[in-house]
């Protein structure tokens, strides 16, 4: 089939669907939330995790002032509430009150967790790097928090229990419910 190519590039959402994160932080008693495609592991051992964080965005100096931050992942059920603390900035409003957010304090740093996230990773920035308009932050997992029953025993989601919440771009998102089995070998 023909394909359409263009060297003139500008930003596409050809590497979606991802999980749409929610990522929160907390700086000297002023503490946000916001919604995150843009982040993956980096090292299992140690378990390092990077998040892409615009450099305009209230977030990006909260991160850099503390050298810490939390990813949260959040089912399908919230994908209104991810879609909210995307679209507007702590600069402006304080998203925890108006949006009703849930919050436990986390166990080894000051950025709070999500109480509707069936996993959390607590993490210590190690390194960061600016990437044109977003500025990479990787952390070092000091702590991870999840929800027992939302998870099979070889550590895969289930799936039956809990849906993650997965961006297609823009203002869309999937519930994807159907897990196949591929062997390796
Ligand atoms: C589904 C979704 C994914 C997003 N992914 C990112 C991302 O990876 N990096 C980023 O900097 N902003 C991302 N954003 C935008 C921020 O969440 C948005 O700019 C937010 O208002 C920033 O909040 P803050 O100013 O309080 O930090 C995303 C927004 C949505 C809705």
């Amino acid at each position: 089939l023909a394909k359409i190519v263009q060297t003139d590039v500008e930003s596409y959402y050809f590497g979606y669907p991802v999980n749409a994160a929610i990522l929160t932080c907390s700086s000297q008693g002023v503490v946000n939330a916001m919604t995150l495609a843009w982040h993956t592991t980096f090292s299992s051992v140690p378990l390092q995790y990077g998040v892409l964080i615009s450099r305009t965005n209230f977030t990006n100096p909260l991160i850099a002032e503390s050298s810490e931050f939390v990813i949260n992942f959040m089912p399908a059920k919230h994908a209104d509430l991810v879609a909210k603390v995307g679209g507007c900035s702590g600069n402006d409003v304080d998203k925890f009150s108006t949006f009703g957010i849930q919050t436990t304090p986390g166990s080894t740093v000051g950025a709070p967790v999500l109480s509707a996230a069936y996993a959390s990773y607590e993490c210590k920035v190690v390194d960061r790097k600016i990437y044109g308009d977003h500025e990479l932050f990787v952390g070092q997992v000091a702590a991870v928090q999840w929800e027992e029953s939302a998870f099979s025993e070889d550590g895969t989601i289930d799936l039956e229990q809990v849906l993650p919440t997965l961006t297609l771009g823009e203002d869309l998102y999937a519930h994807v419910s159907k897990t196949v089995h591929h062997p390796r070998r």
